[in-house]
Parts: structure tokens; C-alpha cells; sequence
């Protein structure tokens, strides 16, 4: 399988967010399952606790979540604004290959906060720093392959109906989505801030 043809920093210098994205797909649907299966298994949780959950939306199970996107927010956004959001979903999103949707499992969470009282208020965090891991590493991983991919954050407002639509545990929290395709136009420049400002080196 071809993840991390490129060495690790490459891979993390790549990485990018891609607004413009294709139905097309450089690798296998098994290759993908591979890489986000990769990803949760050996990507760190705190305590060892393996909260992460990924779902693999394919084909019509792709364009259904953006579906269900679009008319949630069809709703609440002002007809005024609606017609820029639909073209952001239609074009950056929904045309794309597939999406991720990360989870965080609750049921974890507080078995943890109950195993260990004195940590409790940090578990909630370090679930969310973990999801993090896992979206930086598959996020690189499918770049490095040929994808581009962005993260959205349309939850909680989609949360009752994806969770309906694919029989989703009610115990797992919806963190992110990961709307991945083949990029189709290269990102813009990105600015730093001076890293010197950023990093300090005491020695
Ligand atoms: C924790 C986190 C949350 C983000 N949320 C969103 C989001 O909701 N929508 C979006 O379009 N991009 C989101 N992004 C993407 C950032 O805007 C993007 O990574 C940043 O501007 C740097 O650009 P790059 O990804 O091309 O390197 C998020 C990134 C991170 C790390």
C-alpha cells in the first residue's frame, strides 16, 4: 500500500486544505479503509483509551451526508446566504471522492472520569486532543496518496440525522468531517507568523 511514499516531513509540509475537489479517487476503497484503519490503531489516545471512531462515507453514503448538510442548513441560514453555502458544499464538498466522519465514543470518556475521578474534567479535553491526532495523521495520509481533503464542522447541527441515517451508537459524539476528493486546484500561498515568535529555545 502506498501510504507514506513521501518521508514524514514532506508528508506534513503537503498537507494542505483542498477547497477544490473531484469524485475521482487515486487509490483503491480498500486502500482508504487501510489508512483510516492504520491511523486508529496506532495513532496515540490518552490513557491508552482508544476513543476514536471513524466512519467511511462512500459513494451515495458521501453525497448524503452533504445532502443532509444543505437542507439543515437550508433552514437556519438566511435565504440571502443560503446560495453561498450551497456552492460551497456542492463544489468543495459534496463533489469530492468520499468523507470521514470522526467520533468520539462517550461511553470511553466516562468510564475513564469514573476509573479516575481525580483526572476528570481533563478527559473530555484529551478526548479532543486525541481526535485531533487521529484527523492530522489521515489527513496527511490521504494527501500523501494523491487526495486533498478539508475538516469541516457542521456538527452538532447534522448530529441527529447522520447518527439516524447510519444507525450511529447515540454514546458516540460527533467531532468532525472530512470531505476528501482529488484536488482539482492547488491551495492559495499561506501566511506564517514568524516561527520565532512561536518556538522558544532555552539551553
Ligand atoms: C482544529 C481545526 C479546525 C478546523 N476547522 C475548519 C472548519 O471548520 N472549516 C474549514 O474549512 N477549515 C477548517 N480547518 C482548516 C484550517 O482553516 C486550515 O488548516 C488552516 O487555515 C491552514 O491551512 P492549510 O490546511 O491549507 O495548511 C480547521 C483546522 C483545524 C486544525
Amino acid at each position: 500500500m502506498k501510504v507514506m511514499a513521501r518521508n514524514f516531513k514532506e508528508a506534513v509540509l503537503n498537507r494542505r486544505s483542498y477547497y477544490s475537489i473531484s469524485n475521482e479517487s487515486p487509490i483503491s476503497d480498500a486502500q482508504i479503509q487501510e489508512i483510516v484503519e492504520f491511523a486508529v490503531k496506532h495513532v496515540p489516545s490518552a490513557f491508552n483509551s482508544q476513543s476514536t471512531r471513524v466512519v467511511i462515507l462512500l459513494g451515495e453514503n458521501h453525497k448524503k451526508v452533504w445532502n443532509i448538510t444543505k437542507e439543515t442548513l437550508r433552514k437556519i441560514v438566511p435565504a440571502e446566504a443560503f446560495g453561498s453555502t450551497e456552492t460551497k458544499i456542492d463544489n468543495c464538498f459534496a463533489s469530492g471522492y468520499g468523507t470521514l466522519l470522526f467520533y468520539e465514543d462517550q461511553e470511553v470518556v466516562e468510564e475513564l472520569q469514573k476509573a479516575f475521578p481525580g483526572y476528570s474534567e481533563n478527559f473530555p479535553v484529551w478526548s479532543q486532543q486525541t481526535a485531533g491526532m487521529h484527523q492530522f495523521a489521515i489527513w496527511t495520509m490521504l494527501e500523501d496518496t494523491g487526495f486533498g481533503a478539508t475538516l469541516q464542522h457542521y456538527n452538532p447541527l447534522i448530529d441527529a440525522e447522520v447518527a439516524q441515517t447510519w444507525g450511529i451508537n447515540p454514546n458516540w459524539k460527533l467531532i468532525a468531517q472530512m470531505p476528501f476528493g482529488k484536488p482539482t486546484q492547488a491551495p492559495g500561498e499561506k501566511e506564517f507568523k514568524p516561527i520565532n515568535e512561536r518556538v522558544l529555545t532555552f539551553k
